[in-house]
């Protein structure tokens, strides 16, 4: 067992580039605190203290060993705070993950999904769960977010269809923002009084993760000088935020310094600034939300209802 009774205990993923890189410094910063990160191994070093623990959103085993290791590690402690902040950037119909599912829909949604229940129970009373989501989920932003909840295709990708592309992202964080939804309303959850949050970056240049391509990493920083910068003139939702800012956001947001009014629990960064916006239609749909967490259930594993 790791902690001393005064320790905060913080677990992240996507904490090893992007704006999570800067995020899991402020977090480590803090004094007494043990920060938890679950990362394939990339080689990519981390601030000190900070301990990484092998986990491959990929897979559905590796997840549930992840979740055994930090379980075993924190002992008799709790978590303070469970941050979900690793993605990817889209994929193709034919890249899946271990288990058989679309690569983004597994990465994105399933395995945070997973992880977020097999971990809940030992999260501290009032602690707190961050989901890493994304504007880009709501179609009045952008034009190709999912107006309705195509499981099958986002499990199963078939070539061109909605499973694939910028369009399995726009799925996967559309599930990020509904799962965070669904986990509010768990009576454990109120009971215990936890903060469930979902965060949205605002663009930051992102898609420096390895898993994008070397044309990928050159279009995005095109698009990233050339017109985002453009249509921020006109689109408050697109002006650029600083992996260095964003990342200290989502460090504020986790240690409860930046939190959602009552009854709202989507943090979005407009020009740089916390908003609090209702997430999209689709998103707050009470059906849709029960449909995606007992399909997810299924597909990860879990019957039994917590
Ligand atoms: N950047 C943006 O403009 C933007 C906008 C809205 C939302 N977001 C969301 O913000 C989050 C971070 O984005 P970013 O742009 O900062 O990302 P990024 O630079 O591409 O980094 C992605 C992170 O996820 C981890 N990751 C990817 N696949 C993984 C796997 N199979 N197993 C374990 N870890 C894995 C990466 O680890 P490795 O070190 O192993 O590669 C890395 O730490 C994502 O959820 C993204 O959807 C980003």
């Amino acid at each position: 067992m790791y902690q001393s009774s005064s320790q905060r205990i913080v677990v992240m993923t996507g904490a090893t580039s992007g704006f999570g890189a800067h995020t899991v410094k402020h977090i480590a910063a803090q004094p007494d605190t043990m920060v938890l990160v679950g990362a394939r191994g990339s080689g990519r070093s981390s601030p000190s203290g900070v301990q990484i623990l092998p986990l491959d959103l990929a897979s559905l085993t590796s997840v549930r060993e992840f979740a055994e290791t930090v379980i075993r590690k924190i002992g008799d402690a709790q978590i303070d705070i469970l941050i979900l902040n690793a993605g990817i950037h889209g994929s193709e119909a034919d890249q899946r993950s271990a288990d058989g599912y679309g690569l983004t829909f597994a990465v994105n949604h399933l395995a945070h999904y997973l992880l977020a229940r097999l971990l809940l129970p030992y999260i501290a009373d009032q602690g707190r769960l961050v989901i890493t989501s994304s504007n880009m989920h709501n179609p009045p932003l952008k034009r190709i977010a999912p107006r309705k909840l195509d499981l099958q295709e986002w499990a199963y990708p078939t070539k061109d269809g909605s499973g694939t592309g910028i369009r399995s992202y726009t799925a996967s964080k559309l599930c990020n923002l509904m799962t965070a939804i669904s986990l509010s309303r768990l009576e454990d959850v109120r009971v215990r009084r936890l903060s469930i949050v979902a965060f949205n970056p605002g663009l930051t240049g992102g898609s420096s993760g390895r898993d994008a391509s070397p044309l990928q990493h050159a279009l995005v920083a095109l698009m990233m000088r050339t017109i985002f910068p453009l249509i921020g003139l006109f689109r408050p939702e697109f002006v650029m935020n600083s992996p260095e800012h964003s990342g200290k956001m989502l460090a504020d947001v986790a240690l409860g310094s930046i939190a959602p009014p009552r009854d709202k629990i989507y943090v979005s960064l407009v020009k740089g600034k916390p908003t609090f916006p209702d997430p999209s239609e689709l998103a707050r749909s009470r059906f849709d939300q029960e449909r995606l967490w007992r399909e997810s259930a299924a597909m990860v594993g879990l019957t039994e209802d917590i």
